[in-house]
């Protein structure tokens, strides 16, 4: 659910987008980070942990940890709670290690 007015900050949607997450089209607001137009979309799952394969989420919001990392427009482990939306935008959760890290761990 997007705030639409919030009691402080007054009227907070700009204007709308759509966005794709797995390929299935989702609305946004212009101004919105990733993260935030996916957790009013009801989306909480942006990926899974290395070692343990378990679901991560938003932690800090901030910048400053490693838990919303998602693959943006084609580009591995960006973080989403950094990153405003923008029009046809696509998205798709980080389940796995880029492949730049297989091919040093090959050699
Ligand atoms: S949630 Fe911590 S960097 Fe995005």
């Amino acid at each position: 659910m997007h705030i639409e007015k919030h009691p402080v900050l007054g009227r907070q949607l700009h204007k709308p987008v759509t966005i794709y997450f797995n390929d299935q089209p989702y609305q946004a607001y212009t101004q919105q980070s990733v993260a935030a137009a996916l957790m009013a979309n009801g989306i909480k799952k942006l990926g899974v942990t290395r070692k343990l394969v378990q679901s991560r989420g938003l932690f800090c919001s901030r910048g400053r940890c490693c838990s919303c990392y998602m693959t943006i427009e084609g580009e591995d482990h960006v973080r989403s709670c950094m990153t405003e939306v923008e029009d046809g935008m696509r998205i798709y959760p980080n389940m796995d290690d880029p492949e730049v890290r297989r091919d040093i761990d090959e050699d």
